[in-house]
């Protein structure tokens, strides 16, 4: 007997050739947390019976997945936000020592409880759209201590919350004030921190910020070593602001993402198809910092790079905890096929964090983590922002109180 079975709406499972994956009219049933029956209704074996039978309208797809945020910091970033609408630019903030440093400052002094609880609020609002799995970055303590309470807190919101978490290492997000024009000696300390922090089980994959305002190949190529020694997966911000190279750096340390990709140039992008590395897409911080440059979305493709959908929640650049509004943004913005968008936020999201084997498509043995929508196409939910059509939220098999 199946513990719950799932009729009347038609599934995207967000594999095979038709569009979305649809399947019209199915039936979905849960054994132990997974998928243990997907097909049409008119199908089902005779004789099937349920724990619990839900009769519902709409669509179902896998649960979202935010695969860049960085949701745990101490502060906020309004005031600096407010300078920028004068027109002062991010990269002349992060100059005068404000930017990401402010945050650091802030997020230092912030102890372990409260950096919990206002992360907590963050993930909250991203779970009532639909949200079953996400990716949090450290990268706002840059001192082994503040690293590691950070990575501490996201290991808690996985525990005591039904998320599956994800944690990333940003070490070198930039140059603390106490490496002030050393930038050598600060990556130098951010690999010294990794060993410790991956033997204590806080690390899933290691990232930094390539930029002119941050670190450098040359810089960034010795802790991605480092990390592959270590047996760490890799990600990285990159070509953001200006052509770095980013996207076919991380692509050599085959990572399994390169995240940002405004600047990328076709030899990152024929470099990350050859690799697998997917390209995070995050519209939510081009809107934010009003950049002009779109990520090469045409290239992307043409290249064959997958392409994920992501917040990058944080308080800088992208003050967002909506996924569905990154949806609409993908499309609006960096036009994106709804399509493309809603697999950015599915199966390729599932795999920019190495999650594959078990998120991101709908299928027998898969996890049962899917979200019943009340939209008539899977589209609509691209097409509509601010609203949140969640009729429920499956996670673990297991319905959510309040979506
Ligand atoms: O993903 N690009 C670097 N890191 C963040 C911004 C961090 C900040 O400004 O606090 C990002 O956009
Ligand atoms: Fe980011």
């Amino acid at each position: 007997m199946w513990d719950s079975l799932w009729l009347g709406a038609s599934v995207a499972t967000m594999q095979g050739d038709a569009p979305f994956g649809a399947l019209p009219d199915a039936a979905l049933a849960v054994l132990d947390g997974r998928i243990a029956w997907l097909g049409p209704e008119a199908e089902l074996p005779p004789g099937s019976v349920a724990g619990k039978v839900h009769r519902v309208d709409g669509w179902i797809t896998p649960g979202l997945i935010d695969c860049h945020t960085h949701l745990v910091y101490g502060g906020t970033r309004a005031g600096e936000w407010e300078r920028r609408l004068q027109g002062v630019s991010y990269e002349q903030i992060a100059r005068e020592g404000g930017g990401i440093r402010s945050t650091v400052a802030a997020t230092r002094l912030a102890d372990e409880d409260t950096l919990f609880a206002t992360a907590k609020t963050r993930l909250t609002t991203l779970m009532a759209e639909g949200v079953v799995a996400v990716e949090i970055k450290s990268g706002y303590g840059l001192d082994p201590a503040t690293e590691a309470r950070c990575l501490r807190v996201a290991r808690r919101l996985g525990a005591q919350t039904p998320i599956h978490v994800v944690t990333s290492f940003l070490g070198a997000h930039a140059v603390p004030p106490e490496f002030e024009g050393r930038p050598d000696a600060a990556m130098e300390a951010v690999i010294a921190m990794l060993p410790e922090l991956a033997a204590a089980g806080l690390i899933d994959a290691v990232d930094a910020f390539c930029e002119t305002i941050a670190f450098d190949a040359a810089q960034v190529r010795r802790l991605l070593s480092q990390a592959r020694a270590l047996g760490l997966p890799v990600k990285l911000h990159a070509d953001q602001l200006s052509d770095g190279g980013g996207g076919a750096l991380a692509a050599e340390f085959g990572a399994l993402s390169a995240d940002h990709l405004e600047y990328l140039n076709a030899d990152g992008a024929a470099a990350m198809a050859r690799a697998g590395t997917v390209a995070v897409l995050l519209p939510g911080a081009t809107y934010f910092l009003r950049e002009t440059r779109m990520p090469p979305v045409a290239l992307l493709r043409a290249a064959g790079v997958r392409m994920a959908v992501a917040t990058d929640c944080n308080p800088g650049t992208s003050p967002c905890t909506s996924l569905l509004l990154m949806l609409n943004m993908a499309c609006t913005l960096f036009r994106l096929t709804p399509e493309e968008a809603l697999a950015g936020v599915t199966r390729e999201a599932a795999r920019a964090l190495g999650l594959e084997a078990e998120y991101g498509v709908l299928a027998v043995g898969r996890r049962a983590d899917f979200v019943v929508w009340d939209v008539s196409s899977p589209a609509e939910l691209c097409y509509q922002f601010g609203a949140r059509p969640v009729t429920a939220v499956i996670r673990r098999g297991v319905e959510a109180a309040s979506a």
